[in-house]
Protein backbone atom coordinates (compact mmCIF):
# COMPACT_ATOMS: atom_id res chain seq x y z
CA UNK A 1 0.00 0.00 0.00
CA UNK A 2 2.92 2.84 1.00
CA UNK A 3 4.49 1.66 -1.80
CA UNK A 4 1.94 2.16 -3.89
CA UNK A 5 0.94 5.53 -2.45
CA UNK A 6 4.70 6.80 -3.01
CA UNK A 7 4.83 5.52 -6.97
CA UNK A 8 1.70 8.06 -6.99
CA UNK A 9 3.10 10.67 -5.41
CA UNK A 10 6.18 10.49 -7.68
CA UNK A 11 4.25 9.98 -10.89
CA UNK A 12 2.56 13.00 -10.34
CA UNK A 13 5.01 15.22 -8.91
CA UNK A 14 6.75 14.71 -12.73
CA UNK A 15 3.60 15.03 -14.37
CA UNK A 16 3.08 18.18 -12.88
CA UNK A 17 6.24 19.04 -14.09
CA UNK A 18 6.45 18.43 -17.15
CA UNK A 19 2.95 18.85 -18.29
CA UNK A 20 1.62 21.94 -15.84
CA UNK A 21 -1.48 22.40 -17.83
CA UNK A 22 -2.57 18.86 -17.12
CA UNK A 23 -1.79 19.58 -13.37
CA UNK A 24 -3.85 22.48 -13.65
CA UNK A 25 -6.62 20.53 -15.46
CA UNK A 26 -6.47 18.26 -12.17
CA UNK A 27 -6.54 20.49 -9.62
CA UNK A 28 -8.10 23.58 -11.23
CA UNK A 29 -11.38 23.47 -9.53
CA UNK A 30 -13.35 25.45 -7.09
CA UNK A 31 -11.05 25.43 -4.42
CA UNK A 32 -8.39 27.34 -6.55
CA UNK A 33 -10.43 30.27 -7.47
CA UNK A 34 -8.50 33.60 -6.53
CA UNK A 35 -11.72 34.66 -5.18
CA UNK A 36 -12.65 31.92 -3.03
CA UNK A 37 -11.25 33.51 0.09
CA UNK A 38 -13.48 36.57 -0.68
CA UNK A 39 -16.28 34.21 -1.26
CA UNK A 40 -16.22 32.67 2.54
CA UNK A 41 -14.86 36.21 3.97
CA UNK A 42 -17.30 36.18 6.91
CA UNK A 43 -17.79 39.99 6.48
CA UNK A 44 -18.40 39.59 2.86
CA UNK A 45 -20.79 36.97 3.81
CA UNK A 46 -22.52 39.02 6.52
CA UNK A 47 -22.91 41.91 4.38
CA UNK A 48 -23.97 40.38 1.33
CA UNK A 49 -21.59 41.78 -1.10
CA UNK A 50 -22.84 38.97 -3.74
CA UNK A 51 -26.50 40.97 -4.04
CA UNK A 52 -24.36 43.94 -6.11
CA UNK A 53 -20.98 42.10 -7.03
CA UNK A 54 -20.00 38.96 -8.71
CA UNK A 55 -17.52 36.73 -6.52
CA UNK A 56 -16.63 33.44 -8.13
CA UNK A 57 -19.55 32.05 -10.48
CA UNK A 58 -21.94 34.03 -8.86
CA UNK A 59 -23.39 37.14 -7.79
CA UNK A 60 -24.98 40.34 -9.40
CA UNK A 61 -23.70 42.75 -12.11
CA UNK A 62 -24.61 46.23 -9.93
CA UNK A 63 -20.99 46.81 -9.46
CA UNK A 64 -18.02 45.66 -11.26
CA UNK A 65 -16.83 41.89 -10.90
CA UNK A 66 -14.30 41.61 -8.05
CA UNK A 67 -12.86 37.98 -9.08
CA UNK A 68 -9.77 39.83 -10.13
CA UNK A 69 -9.88 43.23 -8.05
CA UNK A 70 -6.77 42.68 -6.29
CA UNK A 71 -4.78 42.93 -10.19
CA UNK A 72 -6.03 46.60 -10.28
CA UNK A 73 -6.63 47.91 -6.85
CA UNK A 74 -3.81 48.58 -3.59
CA UNK A 75 -4.18 48.30 -0.19
CA UNK A 76 -4.56 51.60 0.55
CA UNK A 77 -6.73 52.31 -2.21
CA UNK A 78 -9.50 49.41 -1.24
CA UNK A 79 -9.14 50.72 2.98
CA UNK A 80 -9.95 54.28 1.47
CA UNK A 81 -12.98 52.43 -0.49
CA UNK A 82 -14.26 50.76 2.28
CA UNK A 83 -14.04 53.00 4.92
CA UNK A 84 -16.40 55.45 2.72
CA UNK A 85 -17.27 55.25 -1.33
CA UNK A 86 -19.16 58.35 -1.78
CA UNK A 87 -15.76 59.98 -0.61
CA UNK A 88 -13.66 58.11 -3.12
CA UNK A 89 -16.91 58.70 -6.14
CA UNK A 90 -19.48 60.76 -4.88
CA UNK A 91 -22.31 59.43 -5.73
CA UNK A 92 -22.32 55.79 -5.58
CA UNK A 93 -24.56 52.96 -5.61
CA UNK A 94 -21.95 51.29 -2.89
CA UNK A 95 -22.80 52.17 0.50
CA UNK A 96 -20.91 53.12 3.67
CA UNK A 97 -21.27 49.67 5.63
CA UNK A 98 -19.85 51.63 8.72
CA UNK A 99 -17.38 48.40 9.03
CA UNK A 100 -14.82 48.55 11.55
CA UNK A 101 -11.25 48.48 10.90
CA UNK A 102 -10.65 44.90 11.75
CA UNK A 103 -13.40 44.40 8.98
CA UNK A 104 -11.78 46.39 6.88
CA UNK A 105 -8.19 44.52 7.78
CA UNK A 106 -10.19 41.02 6.43
CA UNK A 107 -11.72 42.14 3.65
CA UNK A 108 -8.76 43.69 2.29
CA UNK A 109 -6.73 40.48 2.87
CA UNK A 110 -9.26 38.70 0.58
CA UNK A 111 -9.81 40.99 -2.22
CA UNK A 112 -5.72 41.53 -2.47
CA UNK A 113 -5.66 37.79 -3.15
CA UNK A 114 -8.32 37.86 -5.58
CA UNK A 115 -6.00 38.32 -8.42
CA UNK A 116 -4.54 36.83 -10.97
CA UNK A 117 -0.87 36.27 -12.33
CA UNK A 118 0.26 35.80 -16.35
CA UNK A 119 3.08 36.90 -18.67
CA UNK A 120 2.36 39.69 -20.31
CA UNK A 121 5.46 39.29 -22.66
CA UNK A 122 4.27 35.97 -23.33
CA UNK A 123 1.07 36.96 -24.25
CA UNK A 124 2.55 40.03 -26.82
CA UNK A 125 5.41 37.41 -28.04
CA UNK A 126 2.74 34.86 -29.04
CA UNK A 127 0.16 36.93 -30.45
CA UNK A 128 0.19 36.61 -34.56
CA UNK A 129 -0.95 40.22 -34.21
CA UNK A 130 -0.60 43.35 -31.76
CA UNK A 131 -4.72 43.75 -32.04
CA UNK A 132 -4.63 39.85 -31.16
CA UNK A 133 -1.91 39.95 -28.21
CA UNK A 134 -4.40 43.28 -27.20
CA UNK A 135 -7.66 41.46 -27.55
CA UNK A 136 -6.07 38.46 -25.14
CA UNK A 137 -4.68 41.45 -22.30
CA UNK A 138 -8.26 42.80 -22.39
CA UNK A 139 -9.51 39.40 -20.72
CA UNK A 140 -6.73 38.41 -18.91
CA UNK A 141 -6.47 41.85 -16.77
CA UNK A 142 -10.54 41.11 -16.73
CA UNK A 143 -11.54 45.30 -17.99
CA UNK A 144 -14.68 43.13 -19.06
CA UNK A 145 -15.19 43.48 -15.02
CA UNK A 146 -16.32 47.03 -16.08
CA UNK A 147 -16.27 47.42 -19.24
CA UNK A 148 -18.98 46.42 -21.99
CA UNK A 149 -18.39 45.12 -25.60
CA UNK A 150 -21.08 43.97 -27.53
CA UNK A 151 -23.08 41.52 -25.10
CA UNK A 152 -20.09 40.52 -22.70
CA UNK A 153 -19.45 42.79 -19.59
CA UNK A 154 -20.56 45.53 -17.32
CA UNK A 155 -21.57 48.96 -17.04
CA UNK A 156 -19.06 50.17 -14.50
CA UNK A 157 -17.08 52.24 -17.29
CA UNK A 158 -17.68 53.35 -20.68
CA UNK A 159 -19.15 50.67 -23.18
CA UNK A 160 -16.26 50.48 -25.45
CA UNK A 161 -18.61 48.61 -28.79
CA UNK A 162 -17.89 51.71 -30.76
CA UNK A 163 -14.59 52.98 -29.16
CA UNK A 164 -12.24 52.28 -31.78
CA UNK A 165 -14.77 54.31 -34.80
CA UNK A 166 -14.29 57.49 -32.99
CA UNK A 167 -11.80 57.81 -30.77
CA UNK A 168 -8.11 59.09 -31.38
CA UNK A 169 -6.03 55.98 -30.33
CA UNK A 170 -2.84 58.68 -29.44
CA UNK A 171 -5.18 59.57 -26.64
CA UNK A 172 -6.47 56.29 -25.45
CA UNK A 173 -2.65 55.06 -25.02
CA UNK A 174 -2.25 58.59 -22.66
CA UNK A 175 -5.15 57.47 -21.10
CA UNK A 176 -4.32 54.10 -20.27
CA UNK A 177 -1.24 55.06 -19.10
CA UNK A 178 -2.17 57.52 -16.69
CA UNK A 179 -6.20 57.96 -16.47
CA UNK A 180 -5.94 60.37 -13.36
CA UNK A 181 -3.98 62.89 -15.54
CA UNK A 182 -7.02 62.70 -17.87
CA UNK A 183 -10.13 62.96 -15.62
CA UNK A 184 -8.18 63.51 -11.71
CA UNK A 185 -10.21 61.52 -9.06
CA UNK A 186 -11.04 58.91 -11.89
CA UNK A 187 -13.21 55.55 -11.09
CA UNK A 188 -10.77 53.73 -14.02
CA UNK A 189 -7.58 52.21 -12.08
CA UNK A 190 -4.06 52.75 -13.08
CA UNK A 191 -2.89 49.05 -14.26
CA UNK A 192 0.40 50.15 -14.40
CA UNK A 193 0.46 48.73 -17.99
CA UNK A 194 4.19 48.55 -20.37
CA UNK A 195 4.40 50.62 -23.21
CA UNK A 196 4.12 47.44 -25.46
CA UNK A 197 1.12 46.28 -23.57
CA UNK A 198 -0.59 49.69 -24.18
CA UNK A 199 0.39 49.52 -28.14
CA UNK A 200 -1.07 46.35 -28.13
CA UNK A 201 -4.46 47.15 -26.02
CA UNK A 202 -4.84 50.06 -28.47
CA UNK A 203 -4.46 48.24 -31.58
CA UNK A 204 -7.30 46.19 -30.16
CA UNK A 205 -9.42 49.06 -29.08
CA UNK A 206 -8.80 50.40 -32.33
CA UNK A 207 -10.45 47.28 -33.96
CA UNK A 208 -13.69 48.00 -32.29
CA UNK A 209 -15.78 50.35 -35.02
CA UNK A 210 -19.32 48.42 -33.69
CA UNK A 211 -19.56 45.05 -35.02
CA UNK A 212 -21.39 43.60 -31.91
CA UNK A 213 -23.90 46.51 -31.87
CA UNK A 214 -26.83 44.88 -33.36
CA UNK A 215 -26.77 41.84 -31.05
CA UNK A 216 -26.75 44.13 -27.70
CA UNK A 217 -29.78 46.72 -28.20
CA UNK A 218 -31.27 46.50 -24.82
CA UNK A 219 -33.40 49.35 -25.47
CA UNK A 220 -35.53 46.81 -28.95
CA UNK A 221 -36.69 45.27 -24.73
CA UNK A 222 -40.55 45.46 -24.83
CA UNK A 223 -40.30 46.80 -21.45
CA UNK A 224 -38.98 50.30 -22.77
CA UNK A 225 -41.73 50.28 -25.02
CA UNK A 226 -43.34 53.17 -23.93
CA UNK A 227 -39.79 54.68 -22.22
CA UNK A 228 -38.76 56.97 -24.40
CA UNK A 229 -36.14 58.43 -21.91
CA UNK A 230 -34.72 55.08 -20.81
CA UNK A 231 -34.61 54.21 -24.17
CA UNK A 232 -32.50 57.33 -24.76
CA UNK A 233 -30.15 56.51 -22.01
CA UNK A 234 -29.86 52.75 -23.21
CA UNK A 235 -28.49 54.34 -26.34
CA UNK A 236 -26.56 57.32 -24.98
CA UNK A 237 -24.59 54.09 -22.98
CA UNK A 238 -24.36 51.78 -26.05
CA UNK A 239 -22.60 54.37 -28.34
CA UNK A 240 -20.14 54.95 -25.86
CA UNK A 241 -20.89 59.41 -25.48
CA UNK A 242 -20.24 58.61 -21.67
CA UNK A 243 -16.96 58.17 -22.56
CA UNK A 244 -16.36 61.92 -23.50
CA UNK A 245 -19.67 63.59 -21.37
CA UNK A 246 -19.11 60.87 -18.54
CA UNK A 247 -21.47 59.58 -15.88
CA UNK A 248 -25.17 60.01 -17.63
CA UNK A 249 -23.92 63.13 -19.18
CA UNK A 250 -23.57 65.01 -16.49
CA UNK A 251 -20.08 64.39 -15.53
CA UNK A 252 -17.87 66.27 -17.93
CA UNK A 253 -14.41 66.89 -16.50
CA UNK A 254 -12.54 64.85 -18.98
CA UNK A 255 -9.32 67.17 -19.71
CA UNK A 256 -9.50 68.44 -23.87
CA UNK A 257 -6.41 70.34 -23.94
CA UNK A 258 -6.58 73.28 -26.17
CA UNK A 259 -10.51 73.75 -26.51
CA UNK A 260 -12.03 76.50 -25.61
CA UNK A 261 -13.47 77.65 -23.27
CA UNK A 262 -11.91 75.43 -20.40
CA UNK A 263 -9.85 72.74 -22.04
CA UNK A 264 -12.43 70.42 -21.19
CA UNK A 265 -15.17 68.03 -22.79
CA UNK A 266 -18.75 69.87 -21.45
CA UNK A 267 -21.05 68.22 -19.84
CA UNK A 268 -24.39 67.70 -21.02
CA UNK A 269 -26.46 68.96 -18.04
CA UNK A 270 -27.55 72.69 -19.99
CA UNK A 271 -28.40 71.03 -23.57
CA UNK A 272 -31.80 71.82 -23.82
CA UNK A 273 -31.35 76.05 -22.82
CA UNK A 274 -28.56 75.98 -25.55
CA UNK A 275 -30.04 74.35 -28.65
CA UNK A 276 -33.41 73.67 -30.10
CA UNK A 277 -34.02 69.69 -31.34
CA UNK A 278 -32.96 70.21 -34.46
CA UNK A 279 -29.76 72.03 -33.30
CA UNK A 280 -29.18 68.75 -30.98
CA UNK A 281 -29.97 66.22 -34.08
CA UNK A 282 -27.50 68.99 -36.08
CA UNK A 283 -24.83 68.26 -33.31
CA UNK A 284 -25.37 64.22 -32.89
CA UNK A 285 -25.30 63.64 -36.74
CA UNK A 286 -22.28 65.60 -38.07
CA UNK A 287 -19.12 65.74 -36.05
CA UNK A 288 -18.38 68.99 -34.21
CA UNK A 289 -14.94 70.14 -33.77
CA UNK A 290 -14.23 72.38 -30.55
CA UNK A 291 -12.72 75.61 -31.54
CA UNK A 292 -9.18 75.85 -30.62
CA UNK A 293 -7.90 78.30 -27.35
CA UNK A 294 -4.42 78.76 -29.57
CA UNK A 295 -5.12 79.30 -33.00
CA UNK A 296 -1.27 77.98 -34.05
CA UNK A 297 -1.74 75.26 -31.16
CA UNK A 298 -2.41 71.15 -31.53
CA UNK A 299 -6.15 70.75 -32.26
CA UNK A 300 -8.40 69.76 -29.23
CA UNK A 301 -7.82 65.41 -29.73
CA UNK A 302 -11.40 65.00 -28.44
CA UNK A 303 -14.01 65.56 -30.98
CA UNK A 304 -17.68 64.59 -30.81
CA UNK A 305 -18.21 62.17 -33.56
CA UNK A 306 -21.02 62.03 -36.04
CA UNK A 307 -23.08 59.91 -35.81
CA UNK A 308 -25.40 59.89 -39.63
CA UNK A 309 -26.20 56.50 -40.87
CA UNK A 310 -25.60 54.32 -37.84
CA UNK A 311 -28.84 53.70 -35.82
CA UNK A 312 -32.50 54.44 -36.95
CA UNK A 313 -34.63 57.55 -37.14
CA UNK A 314 -36.64 56.09 -33.97
CA UNK A 315 -33.13 55.35 -32.09
CA UNK A 316 -32.39 59.04 -32.89
CA UNK A 317 -35.37 60.36 -31.52
CA UNK A 318 -35.00 58.41 -28.29
CA UNK A 319 -31.28 59.73 -28.06
CA UNK A 320 -32.30 63.05 -28.67
CA UNK A 321 -35.05 62.84 -26.05
CA UNK A 322 -32.34 62.14 -23.20
CA UNK A 323 -30.26 64.09 -24.42
CA UNK A 324 -32.95 67.30 -23.95
CA UNK A 325 -34.00 65.80 -20.75
CA UNK A 326 -30.42 65.94 -18.79
CA UNK A 327 -29.87 68.28 -16.59
CA UNK A 328 -28.85 69.13 -13.13
CA UNK A 329 -32.23 68.32 -11.76
CA UNK A 330 -32.11 65.18 -13.61
CA UNK A 331 -29.32 63.22 -12.19
C1 LIG B 1 -25.80 48.09 -3.36
C2 LIG B 1 -24.78 47.55 -4.21
C3 LIG B 1 -23.41 47.22 -3.61
C4 LIG B 1 -23.12 46.44 -2.52
C5 LIG B 1 -24.08 45.74 -1.58
C6 LIG B 1 -21.68 46.36 -2.45
N1 LIG B 1 -21.13 47.09 -3.48
FE1 LIG B 1 -19.13 47.29 -3.86
N2 LIG B 1 -19.55 48.49 -5.47
C7 LIG B 1 -20.81 48.79 -5.93
C8 LIG B 1 -20.70 49.62 -7.12
C9 LIG B 1 -21.86 50.16 -7.95
C10 LIG B 1 -19.32 49.79 -7.35
C11 LIG B 1 -18.66 50.58 -8.49
C12 LIG B 1 -18.63 52.02 -8.24
C13 LIG B 1 -19.68 52.78 -9.03
O1 LIG B 1 -19.82 52.55 -10.25
O2 LIG B 1 -20.39 53.59 -8.43
C14 LIG B 1 -18.63 49.06 -6.30
C15 LIG B 1 -17.25 48.97 -6.21
C16 LIG B 1 -16.58 48.17 -5.30
C17 LIG B 1 -15.15 47.98 -5.27
C18 LIG B 1 -14.16 48.57 -6.24
C19 LIG B 1 -14.09 47.60 -7.39
C20 LIG B 1 -13.03 47.88 -8.41
O3 LIG B 1 -12.93 47.10 -9.32
O4 LIG B 1 -12.35 48.86 -8.31
C21 LIG B 1 -14.87 47.12 -4.26
C22 LIG B 1 -13.51 46.63 -3.83
C23 LIG B 1 -16.13 46.79 -3.63
N3 LIG B 1 -17.15 47.45 -4.30
C24 LIG B 1 -16.26 45.93 -2.56
C25 LIG B 1 -17.46 45.60 -1.95
C26 LIG B 1 -17.57 44.74 -0.79
C27 LIG B 1 -16.38 44.07 -0.10
C28 LIG B 1 -18.90 44.66 -0.48
C29 LIG B 1 -19.52 43.97 0.70
C30 LIG B 1 -18.97 44.33 2.01
C31 LIG B 1 -19.63 45.48 -1.46
N4 LIG B 1 -18.72 46.02 -2.33
C32 LIG B 1 -20.99 45.64 -1.49
C33 LIG B 1 -22.01 48.40 -5.36
C34 LIG B 1 -22.14 47.62 -4.21
C1 LIG C 1 -12.98 49.33 -11.92
C2 LIG C 1 -13.61 49.62 -13.19
C3 LIG C 1 -12.74 49.67 -14.44
C4 LIG C 1 -11.88 48.71 -14.90
C5 LIG C 1 -11.55 47.37 -14.29
C6 LIG C 1 -11.36 49.22 -16.15
N1 LIG C 1 -11.90 50.44 -16.43
FE1 LIG C 1 -11.58 51.54 -18.12
N2 LIG C 1 -12.80 53.02 -17.40
C7 LIG C 1 -13.49 52.96 -16.22
C8 LIG C 1 -14.23 54.19 -16.05
C9 LIG C 1 -15.13 54.53 -14.87
C10 LIG C 1 -13.95 54.98 -17.18
C11 LIG C 1 -14.50 56.38 -17.51
C12 LIG C 1 -13.69 57.40 -16.81
C13 LIG C 1 -14.50 58.12 -15.79
O1 LIG C 1 -15.74 58.14 -15.85
O2 LIG C 1 -13.86 58.70 -14.90
C14 LIG C 1 -13.05 54.21 -18.01
C15 LIG C 1 -12.58 54.63 -19.26
C16 LIG C 1 -11.86 53.84 -20.13
C17 LIG C 1 -11.53 54.19 -21.48
C18 LIG C 1 -11.89 55.48 -22.18
C19 LIG C 1 -13.16 55.24 -22.92
C20 LIG C 1 -13.43 56.25 -23.97
O3 LIG C 1 -14.60 56.42 -24.27
O4 LIG C 1 -12.51 56.82 -24.55
C21 LIG C 1 -10.83 53.14 -21.99
C22 LIG C 1 -10.27 53.01 -23.39
C23 LIG C 1 -10.69 52.15 -20.96
N3 LIG C 1 -11.34 52.60 -19.83
C24 LIG C 1 -10.02 50.97 -21.12
C25 LIG C 1 -9.83 50.02 -20.10
C26 LIG C 1 -8.97 48.87 -20.21
C27 LIG C 1 -8.13 48.53 -21.42
C28 LIG C 1 -9.06 48.20 -19.02
C29 LIG C 1 -8.32 46.95 -18.59
C30 LIG C 1 -6.87 47.02 -18.68
C31 LIG C 1 -10.00 48.93 -18.19
N4 LIG C 1 -10.43 50.04 -18.87
C32 LIG C 1 -10.43 48.52 -16.94
C33 LIG C 1 -13.51 51.92 -15.32
C34 LIG C 1 -12.75 50.75 -15.41
C1 LIG D 1 -14.66 61.54 -28.43
C2 LIG D 1 -15.37 62.31 -27.45
C3 LIG D 1 -16.85 62.52 -27.59
C4 LIG D 1 -17.83 61.55 -27.71
C5 LIG D 1 -17.67 60.05 -27.73
C6 LIG D 1 -19.10 62.24 -27.78
N1 LIG D 1 -18.89 63.59 -27.71
FE1 LIG D 1 -20.32 65.03 -27.73
N2 LIG D 1 -18.87 66.48 -27.63
C7 LIG D 1 -17.52 66.25 -27.56
C8 LIG D 1 -16.82 67.52 -27.56
C9 LIG D 1 -15.31 67.70 -27.49
C10 LIG D 1 -17.82 68.52 -27.61
C11 LIG D 1 -17.62 70.03 -27.66
C12 LIG D 1 -17.65 70.48 -29.07
C13 LIG D 1 -17.57 71.99 -29.17
O1 LIG D 1 -16.89 72.62 -28.37
O2 LIG D 1 -18.21 72.52 -30.08
C14 LIG D 1 -19.09 67.82 -27.65
C15 LIG D 1 -20.34 68.46 -27.71
C16 LIG D 1 -21.56 67.83 -27.66
C17 LIG D 1 -22.83 68.49 -27.57
C18 LIG D 1 -23.03 70.01 -27.49
C19 LIG D 1 -22.81 70.43 -26.07
C20 LIG D 1 -22.75 71.89 -25.83
O3 LIG D 1 -22.95 72.28 -24.67
O4 LIG D 1 -22.48 72.65 -26.77
C21 LIG D 1 -23.81 67.52 -27.55
C22 LIG D 1 -25.31 67.71 -27.46
C23 LIG D 1 -23.12 66.24 -27.62
N3 LIG D 1 -21.77 66.47 -27.67
C24 LIG D 1 -23.77 65.02 -27.64
C25 LIG D 1 -23.12 63.79 -27.74
C26 LIG D 1 -23.80 62.51 -27.83
C27 LIG D 1 -25.30 62.31 -27.79
C28 LIG D 1 -22.83 61.57 -27.93
C29 LIG D 1 -23.01 60.07 -28.15
C30 LIG D 1 -23.81 59.70 -29.30
C31 LIG D 1 -21.55 62.25 -27.88
N4 LIG D 1 -21.76 63.59 -27.78
C32 LIG D 1 -20.33 61.61 -27.92
C33 LIG D 1 -16.90 65.04 -27.51
C34 LIG D 1 -17.53 63.80 -27.60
Amino acid sequence: MGGNRRVWITLFAACALLIPNAAQGLFGSDSENPADHLLKNPVAVSRSCVSCHTIGQSGSTVGPNLNQVGNRRSSDWLRKWLRNPSAVKPGTAMPNFGLTEQEIESLVTDLSRARKTFDQQAIIAESPTPDEAGRRLFEVYDCYACHRIGQKGRYNGPDLTWVGKWQDMNWEAGWLADPDAHRPGTFMPNFKLSPGEIKALTAFLGTLKGQTHAEDKRWADPLYRSKPVKRGELIFEKLGCRGCHGERGTAGGFRNPNAAPNEMVPALADVSKKYSIDQVKQIILTSRHPRPLDPAGAPPPLVCPAWSGHFEDTELNDLIVYVMCLGPQHP
